[in-house]
């Protein structure tokens, strides 16, 4: 597999996917609701995962797609090659803010992460990381996570888990909330998962995300030596909907042995 060749087509379908959704800011916004009130989708996230899709098979006729929206394959297993794209990550951010989301596509062959993208667009950040060869914010080399204490550690989380929600006892958070620096709530996975990554956040923890939130952060977090499981320290499931964990080494296995497992 020429991994150089897909890199190259990814980062220019990126630049090209980013001006496309900046020049939408001009422009009036169809916008939907998916599952509930608060769980939005517009014209250019289907329009964003549309452009993907045409150009990976046009270029890469044997990759499948697996993207948010629905528009690419359906997938019960990643064998062969397999983009996860989420168009816009942070769609809420997008309409109320023009800022605070991403793309983010993940690249898998046979289930394993070879190519990650963060791409958050209004800054023109990359990060990037290829497996084995070191993670990237355009061409800076990212420095390898060091680890940290919970005293000295800024998490992000989101709010809605430390009230009363179906999926944890928020009594578990509380401690944790207390014992660290700070808390962050950015509204967008990719990009908390891409700010461990570059050491602007120790650790980012969630509930509940799907395969397009976490794939493009997953390969990028672990090239620099962060760690990404479920909030119980247990392999990421690709292809289903998990809780998830993103830390930095020695804090991930604070958090899980101190403040989630009982
Ligand atoms: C959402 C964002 C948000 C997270 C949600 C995701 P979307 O993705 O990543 O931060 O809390 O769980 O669904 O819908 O904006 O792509
Ligand atoms: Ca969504
Ligand atoms: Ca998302
Ligand atoms: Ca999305």
């Amino acid at each position: 597999m020429n991994w150089e060749q897909i890199d190259e087509c990814a980062r220019a379908w990126l630049k090209e996917a980013g001006s496309r959704i900046c020049e939408t800011f001009a422009q009036q916004l169809t916008i939907q609701t998916k599952s509930n009130r608060k769980d939005l989708v517009t014209n250019v996230d289907k329009e964003t995962e549309q452009f993907f899709i045409e150009h990976i098979k046009n270029t890469f006729p044997q990759h499948r797609v697996l993207g948010e929206e629905g528009f690419g394959d359906d997938i019960g297993a990643l064998d062969g090659t397999v983009w996860i794209i989420d168009p816009i990550d942070g769609t809420m951010n997008f309409i109320h803010q023009q800022r605070n989301f991403a793309i983010s596509i993940g690249i898998f062959h046979d289930g394993v992460g070879q190519l990650g993208y963060i791409y958050d667009v209004v800054h023109d950040e990359l990060y990037s990381a290829q497996k084995g060869k070191g993670a990237y914010v355009n061409d800076s080399p990212l420095p390898r996570l060091q680890p940290v204490s919970v005293s000295e550690a800024i998490i992000s989380l989101n709010t809605t888990w430390v009230i009363d929600n179906a999926r944890i006892d928020p009594s578990r958070l509380t401690p944790l909330v207390k014992a660290v620096r700070g808390t962050r709530s950015y509204g967008s996975a990719a990009l908390e998962m891409a700010y461990v990554a570059a050491g602007r956040l120790d650790a980012y923890m969630t509930m509940r995300l799907s395969p397009w939130d976490f794939a493009g952060g997953l390969i990028i977090v672990e090239e620099v030596g962060g760690v990404v499981t479920n909030i119980y320290g247990e392999p990421l499931q690709l292809l289903e909907q998990n809780s998830v964990l993103v830390a930095k080494p020695g804090l991930h296995e604070q958090i899980v042995k101190q403040y989630i497992r009982k």
